[in-house]
């Protein structure tokens, strides 16, 4: 039952446009009909969303959902997102929708946007970690709407990687991580944002963001017309493994440097025998490709940047360098999810302010 796309030959490969740098890929009607009845017979399947591959279970399923933790290595006390195919969906999962999320998915659903809520009975305490709340999301991808239709349900879905290992954004990157121990995988393409949701949590009075990701807050303080609390500044009820500091870590160990330090320490490093992967953002020319340096030039944009990152640490860590040396991005509101995935990248957290 499992799908699993030849890379090597390119007629296995779906619609690609060449014109946008993501691709448009489709599944057919009866792949996605087999994906919910394995859903529905309490197996797992990873399906494509527009921030992360996720690793999806039938969410009222505890059996099915214990199985997403043993894949994942994850803690079970570590909650998972639940994902619905329409805000319209909200009443079963929660008992009380307070104005601000009503507010918050009409703007933002479906997208890069999951809403902490207080849980109703029907959500397991296998799928919320025991605590009384459950964060819920509306993909905006094509395939995993098409899932969530075909399923019916709601689908318990964490990012589709080993617990505390940088997010899969290709189907190929599930493959290599989470392998034959997933029942089935929908390749939908590269993810379009690449970093993971924004979590806002609804629970008390004051808006909170758990996690920053592919929703800026800017725009959800616009569309509550108030600014929202920073979860290190509210006293911390809930626990988010993202929180974690080493979580989204590579294999490769990560440094990360303001432009004029990252030539220095690469070439430092050179020296001593190690090959190094540069992360690379300025269009100064200090530094070039050596048999010890690699560089990667980034995209300056944010938005292009974070499509491409999960991918280049995947892709460096496969190369076997030995360092990865990140140059610190501008400090605009626009990069402040990636400031965050790269702090806890490093394996420092400390590297990074
Ligand atoms: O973009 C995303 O959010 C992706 C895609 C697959 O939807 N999912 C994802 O799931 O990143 P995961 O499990 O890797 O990260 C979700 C985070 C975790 O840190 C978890 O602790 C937190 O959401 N979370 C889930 N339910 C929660 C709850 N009830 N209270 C607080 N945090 C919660
Ligand atoms: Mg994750």
């Amino acid at each position: 039952m499992n799908r699993r796309p030849n890379y090597d030959n390119p007629t296995e490969c779906r619609i690609r446009n060449k014109t946008l740098s993501v691709s448009l890929y489709t599944i057919p009607d009866n792949e996605i009909q087999a994906a919910a009845a394995l859903l529905r017979a309490g197996e797992t399947v990873a399906f494509p969303t527009e921030t992360v591959y996720g690793l999806g279970a039938d969410a009222t399923n505890p059996r099915a959902v214990r199985k997403i933790f043993e894949i994942k290595g994850r803690p079970i006390y570590h909650p998972l997102i639940v994902h619905i195919a329409a805000a319209s969906q909200l009443p079963v999962w929660t008992q009380k929708i307070p104005d601000a999320a009503w507010r918050l998915a009409t703007a933002f659903w479906p997208g890069p946007l999951t809403l902490i809520l207080q849980r109703s009975s029907q959500v397991p305490n296998e799928v919320t970690g025991g605590q009384d709340t459950v964060g819920l999301r509306v993909p905006d991808h094509p395939i995993a709407t098409a899932l969530l239709r075909a399923f019916g349900g709601g689908i318990a879905a964490p990012s589709a990687n080993r617990f505390g290992q940088v997010s899969p954004t290709t189907a190929q990157h599930v493959h290599d991580k989470l392998g034959s121990k997933v029942s089935m995988l929908l390749d939908g393409g590269p993810c379009r944002i690449g970093v993971e949701s924004t979590i806002v949590s609804l629970t008390d009075e004051e808006a909170v963001l758990l996690r920053p990701g592919g929703l800026s807050i800017e725009a959800i303080e616009d569309t509550l017309n108030k600014k929202i609390l920073l979860a290190q500044a509210a006293a911390p009820k809930v626990r988010v493994s993202g929180m974690l500091d080493s979580h989204y870590a590579p294999t490769t160990p990560i440094e990360i440097h303001p432009t004029e330090k990252l030539w220095h320490r690469a070439h430092q490093l050179a020296k001593l025998g190690y090959k190094v992967a540069v992360l690379k953002l300025s269009d100064d020319n200090k530094c070039i490709n050596s048999d010890e340096i690699k560089i990667f030039q980034m995209p300056l944009l944010a938005n292009e940047y974070g499509r491409n990152f999960y991918a280049t640490l995947h892709h460096i860590d496969h190369a076997n360098f030995d360092r990865l040396l990140a140059e610190a991005p501008p400090t605009t509101h626009e990069w402040v999810a990636l400031h965050d995935r790269m702090r806890r990248a490093a394996h420092s957290g400390a590297l990074l302010k």
